[in-house]
């Protein structure tokens, strides 16, 4: 379990060091114009929304376990990440993590998983 962390750990920060120089040339995309958008709103949404609690407490497990996890040195909103690439994604949808379930194919297809990193990589960079 622990190499399985030090993997994804190293493979997110070689791959962010590749994505951080892809953003640089490209072209800013409007989040809301692309299609995993959709697909994040109804299948992760509900656990890794930026949203809050009535009582100002944060309702989203996700978003919490995640903010606690990294104590300040990434967001725990996954819309403001920019480290997780389609392949370290898919890890973790595919495996699930902690209290998160694993996603099968019939339920998330891969393209899907492409589709919301897309989105991921768009919002993180709109909300530097
Ligand atoms: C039922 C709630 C729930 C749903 C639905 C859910 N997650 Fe999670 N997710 C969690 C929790 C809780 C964690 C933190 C696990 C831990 O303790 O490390 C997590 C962790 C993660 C991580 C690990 C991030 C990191 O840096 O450790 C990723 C990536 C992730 N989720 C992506 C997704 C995506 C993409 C979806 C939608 C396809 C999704 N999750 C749906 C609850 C959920």
């Amino acid at each position: 379990m622990k190499a399985v962390a030090c993997l994804a750990v190293a493979l997110s920060a070689a791959v962010s060091l590749s994505v951080a120089a892809q953003q640089a040339e490209r072209p800013r995309i409007n989040p809301a114009d692309l299609p995993g958008r959709q697909v994040f709103a109804a299948q992760c949404a509900p656990c890794h929304g930026a949203g809050r609690g009535d009582d100002g407490s944060h309702s989203l497990p996700g978003t919490e376990a995640l903010a606690r996890k990294y104590a300040g040195a990434l967001p725990g909103e996954l819309e403001r990440r920019s480290d997780l690439p389609a392949p370290l994604l898919r890890l973790f949808v595919r495996r699930g993590a902690g209290a998160m379930p694993a996603f099968r194919p019939s339920e998330l297809t891969d393209a899907e998983i492409v589709a919301i990193a897309d989105y991921l990589a768009a919002t993180a960079q709109r909300s530097r």
